[in-house]
């Protein structure tokens, strides 16, 4: 592979109640490009995705072993500090959640908890991420108004915005537009496209036709087992195992 990894999955094991959930994994996530995460419903993406930002320590009855190595640092290792870890990756999940504050707030809360103060700062920072985002022109003359009265779509880039207002490397989504109209969808995997010039994207997905607009790499995931991993186009046209081939034929469901 000729791009680094940023995130580096080594024999990596997940057991929630003693059932085995991810199987040996080993994984080499690519620095800034978009990898998306496919396998039938309950093969172990969200678990695999919550693996790269030590979510599953909130998950009862959680046994692990493995590594997972970011920028070379294992995030599992016992005497690592977890706030410096989370703050490098921003996650959006499948439906937005908005603070209950103004739009304005919303960005700047992050920026605020890490220390800016000063109004100047933040208003740029707002406006640059509501930029990032291409919610700028749509809220520049409401920064005040309660995010709740944005659409869906809107709130979802603003959730977006504020994930990235607190400068992460890495950006997780969870079926991050499963929410939304078909525009709005389209509008968030434009950015996703667009943001993977600064960040590496993590994406789980189970619409095809999304991961292949997307993604530089698919991981195909069954019965918590990375199945193939590779370039999309390979992956999804021509892949090499028949589980995969069986998958993107719609007959595994
Ligand atoms: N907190 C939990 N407690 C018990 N079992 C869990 C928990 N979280 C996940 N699991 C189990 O782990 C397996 C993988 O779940 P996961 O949510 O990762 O699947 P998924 O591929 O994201 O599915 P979907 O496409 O439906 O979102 C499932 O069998 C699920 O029941
Ligand atoms: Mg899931």
């Amino acid at each position: 592979m000729t791009n680094t990894p940023h995130i580096s999955v080594q024999d990596f094991n997940v057991y929630i109640e003693n059932q085995h959930i991810l199987k040996n994994i080993n994984i080499n996530i690519p620095n800034k490009s978009v990898t998306s995460i496919i396998g039938p419903s309950g093969c172990g993406k969200t678990t695999l995705l919550k693996s790269f930002n030590r979510l599953l320590d909130n998950t009862a009855n959680v046994k692990i072993d493995g590594k997972v190595l970011v920028d070379g640092e294992n995030i599992y290792d016992p005497n690592v500090e977890v706030t410096h870890i989370r703050k490098k990756m921003g996650l959006l999940s499948q439906r937005p959640y908005p603070l209950p504050m103004s739009i304005y707030d919303n960005v700047a809360y992050g920026p605020r908890i890490h220390g800016i103060r000063k109004k100047s700062e933040l208003d740029e920072l707002v406006e640059l991420q509501l930029k990032a985002t291409g919610l700028w022109n749509e809220v520049k003359d409401r920064l005040n108004a309660s995010a709740t009265r944005l659409s869906i779509g809107q709130q979802q880039r603003l959730c977006l915005a504020r994930g990235l207002a607190v400068e992460p490397e890495i950006i997780l989504g969870d079926e991050s537009t499963s929410a939304l109209d078909p525009v709005s969808t389209h509008i968030i995997e434009d950015l996703f496209i667009h943001l993977k010039q600064k960040y590496t994207i993590v994406l789980v997905t189970h619409i095809l036709r999304q991961a292949r607009r997307v993604s530089d790499y698919i991981i195909f995931v069954y019965m918590g087992k990375i199945i193939e991993f590779g370039p999309t186009e390979e992956v999804l046209l021509n892949p090499k195992e028949e589980l995969t081939r069986e998958y993107v034929k719609g007959f595994i469901s």
